[in-house]
This record gives structure tokens, C-alpha cells and sequence, in this order.
């Protein structure tokens, strides 16, 4: 054999409802202090990608939106190197040791505030599984996918998704798994509002560790967060979305202010997102039954991720109107996970060896 098959995949990203932020481990493992949970998104954004090895591959290469983007430059960001590392370890475990081609495209504009490194990461390894015919299971890719970016290993499920933080040096234990089907709660859905379309100047990684390093607040996070994931199960189990509101407003607040209480101190809100904010708390507040009907829930970004419920989603696009500087609104239900697709959907041209789409 001188080369795999081509195999292509899909992946979406997913909104954390209790986050992680603060690592145990910062050489490339991504175990985390605290568990987190999470809703997968559905395909309105998604991460689409093609892997190939062949003997006619000269060099590992990856092109990003149909750009090429060596993995193995000098001056290459941390989740790139995590990235080459996972791409070396699979294949490694694989009788294959030619060189890689992996075309990978996003559905949305890179550059428009939506974390394409937790859908990436997800596509990329089970595509990778796949070709190299390694049959790890879904498990095992979540813990791959983990060490490329943390947050990535929840995007390996669909429906509501817990990352157990583990308590083991070598990660083997912190790893994802579904907790509820998409089907449990099938109203909630994501109302993503974008109002900064640019890269985030500081990065998750840098920020994970200069929280944790210099922050007091930080110290009471963990166990907050854990408390958080208790009461959110209940939440979801119930179908109870004033408290699941209540609870993911406080958990994502909480992460916010030990980035603030960072030194240098790091600040992902700006204006129109503290707006956001106060409009949703004064949509909670005019509600008669005293009832939350929404909560707002913030990544390592200004974009405001608003879970609701079908029946609240004219309500809380309602009180959205007038905020300035939201540039485009998103909205998602629970996605059903990642998947391989067929033949004739791969994003690489064979013979020429670079992607159907050039930039
Ligand atoms: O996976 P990373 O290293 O990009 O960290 C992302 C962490 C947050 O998005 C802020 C929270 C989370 O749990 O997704």
C-alpha cells in the first residue's frame, strides 16, 4: 500500500455552561483543574475536514481555509505544535508512516469570533482514526483531541457533554462523555451574537496559565465550578432553564472576574457584550413569575452565547435590538456530534494534491 484512502469528517464546536480555565498540566496534556459541561452546536457552524497519506506526500502539509499553514514552521502558535504532536502519536500507532496532506475549511468566516479550534481539533482526530484505520474509540479521541486544545475533547460528543477533570499525572482519566442526548431537552437552543470578528489578543493558552499563576480570586474557582456542575445537571435533568440561566451567568462571571484579577490583568469583554449583559438581566427581571428565561455565557471572547429555549427566542432577539456594535446574530440547537462523510465530499484534489478551494 502506498497511501490511505481519503477520509473527510465533520465537526461543530460547543459552548461551555461551567468552563475551564486553569490547567494541572501545561506541557502539552491540557488536564484541567476543574470538570466542565458543555451543549455541542449544530452544523450552522462546523469545522469540515480531509486527511490523506501518501508516499507522494513530500512533506506534512495543512491548508486552512485554502491557505497553507505549515505545522512544522519554527514561529508556530502552541495549538499547532499540540496539533503536529497528536498527528505524529496517531500516526505512530498506525503501520502507516508516509506524510500527511489535511485540507481543513469552517463553514463561518475565520475571524468571526467563533472558536474554530475545538471543532478542528474534533474533525481532525477522527478523521485521522479513520485513515489510519486505528479504531481508538470515542474515548480515546476525546483524550487526543484534549491535547491539542482542552476545551476540544467535549466536541468529540452531540447533546449536553461533561469533561471529567481526571485526577491522573498522565491524563488518562480526563476525558468527555455524553451526559444528555440531544433529544432530553430538544428547545434549548444558543443565540450567538457577534460583535468582534477579530483574533483575541491574548490566547486561551497564555491566559490559562497567567490566571491561575497570579490570580487570588482563582484559588475559590475549582471547587465554585464543581459545585456549578452539580446543580446544572439538575438543571438540564429537569429542563429547568431559570436555573440552568442563573447557574451558567455565575459560572461564566465567575471565570471572567479571575481574568480581570489576572496580572496583567485580561479583559475579553468589551462594551457591546457588558450591554448584552445588562439587557439580558433586565429581560429576567420584567418577567412576572420572577422566572429566568435566558443567560448569557461569554468564552475567552467578547461574543455573547445566550441559551434560551424556543419559546423565549423572539423575547430575547427582542431585547438584542439596539445594542450597537452586534454584527451578525447566529442561532443553534444542540448539534448530534461529529461524522464521517462520504467519498465525494472530501475538500482535496488528489492529483494535485492541494485543496478542491484555493485561496
Ligand atoms: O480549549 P482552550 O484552551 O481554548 O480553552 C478554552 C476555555 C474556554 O472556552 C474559555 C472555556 C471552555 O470551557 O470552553
Amino acid at each position: 500500500m502506498t497511501e490511505t484512502n481519503i477520509v473527510t469528517s465533520i465537526a461543530t464546536p460547543n459552548i461551555a455552561f461551567i468552563k475551564y480555565w486553569g490547567k494541572r498540566d501545561y506541557t502539552g496534556l491540557n488536564t484541567p483543574n476543574n470538570s466542565s459541561i458543555s451543549m455541542t452546536l449544530d452544523e450552522t457552524v462546523k469545522t469540515t475536514t480531509s486527511v490523506f497519506f501518501s508516499s507522494k506526500i513530500k512533506k506534512d502539509t495543512i491548508f486552512i481555509n485554502g491557505v497553507e499553514d505549515s505545522i512544522l514552521a519554527k514561529e508556530v502558535s502552541e495549538k499547532s505544535r499540540y496539533m503536529n504532536a497528536i498527528l505524529n502519536k496517531m500516526r505512530s500507532l498506525s503501520k502507516i508512516n508516509y506524510h500527511a496532506l489535511i485540507v481543513s475549511e469552517n463553514n463561518f468566516p475565520s475571524g468571526a469570533g467563533i472558536a474554530s479550534s475545538a471543532s478542528g481539533a474534533a474533525a481532525l482526530v477522527i478523521a485521522l482514526n479513520e485513515a489510519l484505520s486505528l479504531k481508538m474509540n470515542t474515548k480515546e479521541l476525546s483524550i487526543m483531541a484534549r491535547q491539542i486544545s482542552g476545551s476540544a475533547c467535549r466536541s468529540l460528543y452531540g447533546g449536553i457533554v461533561k469533561w471529567h477533570k481526571g485526577s491522573r499525572d498522565d491524563g488518562t482519566d480526563s476525558y468527555a462523555e455524553q451526559i444528555f442526548k440531544k433529544e432530553h431537552w430538544k428547545e434549548l437552543i444558543d443565540i450567538i451574537a457577534i460583535v468582534d470578528s477579530g483574533t483575541k489578543k491574548i490566547s486561551s493558552s497564555i491566559g490559562h496559565e497567567a490566571t491561575v499563576k497570579t490570580s487570588t480570586l482563582y484559588k475559590e474557582r475549582p471547587a465554585f465550578a464543581e459545585r456549578n456542575i452539580e446543580e446544572i445537571e439538575k438543571a438540564i435533568k429537569n429542563k429547568d432553564i431559570d436555573l440552568l440561566s442563573r447557574i451558567i451567568m455565575k459560572d461564566s462571571n465567575n471565570m471572567h472576574a479571575t481574568m480581570l484579577d489576572t496580572w496583567p490583568p485580561i479583559m475579553y469583554l468589551n462594551d457591546s457584550s457588558k450591554e448584552i449583559i445588562y439587557n439580558i438581566h433586565e429581560l429576567n427581571d420584567s418577567q412576572k413569575n420572577e422566572k429566568y428565561i435566558a443567560g448569557y455565557t461569554f468564552d475567552a471572547g467578547p461574543n455573547a452565547h445566550i441559551i434560551t429555549t424556543e419559546e423565549h427566542r423572539d423575547e430575547v432577539l427582542d431585547s438584542l435590538k439596539g445594542v450597537k456594535g452586534i454584527k451578525k446574530i447566529l442561532e443553534s440547537h444542540q448539534g448530534a456530534g461529529p461524522r464521517i462523510l462520504s467519498k465525494d465530499e472530501s475538500l482535496l484534489n488528489e492529483s494535485t494534491l492541494t485543496p478542491k478551494k484555493m485561496k
